[in-house]
């Protein structure tokens, strides 16, 4: 297999995830919005993919940069971006070799993204690379999904009506649980259908590596951040719960 199946958002797979994911459909962008107001410094957004977070971040004032590996969820942001009558700077790279010539307040990763560096050492090099990415003081935001899910294996089957009348189907069957290194690989067939006959597929292999809470703490310390915090789904009025599907860590750098 080689490195570019992996986690690759291609054509169809892009277009499924603006039509299953449209803006303000999950409570993340609401939740980070409220964080960032009136924040007054650039904002990095790693994997920005299409747009989802970064477009309603450019249409709260903010001044956003993101980059993303996809050439076609790429595409998708700027053309949404062009359309708002946006021209943030968007680059086509990866999470181990992304380069900006300036440094941010912030680096945001939303909805697990994070979660698609499948191997810890990569993980830690890259939490590094995001601390020499911010300015002093800057602050790092990071969603992820817990480690419950490695053990989840349901199969992933959904099918969406898109725009213009395709039917587009996917369907994610878990191929490895890695328990020694928590690493889960998902094999995720997309179809396009038109006029009940099946014109295109893509097979792409979806690899994540789900973290600990205490480990994911400590890795942001060992990264170099400190003032590390954590809430759960969202909802800074309570504790953490253990049915918490997802955490949002907080870092500084100093
Ligand atoms: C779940 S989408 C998130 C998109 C966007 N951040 C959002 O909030 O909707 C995950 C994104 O991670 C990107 N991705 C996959 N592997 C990556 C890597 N090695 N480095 C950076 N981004 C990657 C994908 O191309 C995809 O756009």
């Amino acid at each position: 297999m080689t490195q570019t199946t992996i986690n690759r958002y291609g054509a169809i797979a892009s277009e499924i995830y603006d039509i299953d994911k449209p803006d303000f459909a999950l409570p993340d962008t609401r939740f980070h919005l409220a964080r960032f107001e009136s924040f007054g410094r650039p904002i990095l957004e790693p994997a920005c993919g299409s747009g989802r977070t970064l477009i309603p971040f450019l249409k709260a004032g903010h001044d956003m940069a993101g980059f993303d590996p996809s050439p076609d969820m790429l595409d998708r942001c700027r053309t949404r971006c062009a359309e708002e009558g946006f021209a943030p700077e968007l680059a086509q790279a990866r999470y181990e070799d992304f380069g900006f010539s300036r440094t941010f307040g912030a680096v945001l990763v939303p909805v697990g993204s994070f979660t698609l560096i499948d191997d810890f050492a990569v993980a830690m090099d890259v939490l590094r690379r995001f601390h020499a990415a911010l300015e002093p003081g800057g602050v790092l935001v990071i969603d992820l999904q817990g480690l419950g899910f490695l053990a989840s294996n349901s199969i992933d089957r959904r099918r969406w009506t898109a725009p213009s009348g395709d039917l587009l189907t996917c369907e994610g069957t878990r191929s490895v649980t890695d328990w020694f290194r928590q690493r889960a690989e998902s094999v995720y067939r997309y179809e396009r259908w038109r006029d009940g006959r099946l014109i295109e597929t893509e097979i792409d292999i979806m690899a994540q590596r789900f973290w600990g809470l205490d480990e994911f703490r400590m890795a942001l310390e060992a990264a170099g951040f400190c003032s590390v915090s954590v809430v759960g789904n969202y909802d800074r009025s309570r504790g953490l719960r253990g049915s918490d599907r997802t955490w949002t860590f907080e870092a500084l750098r100093a």
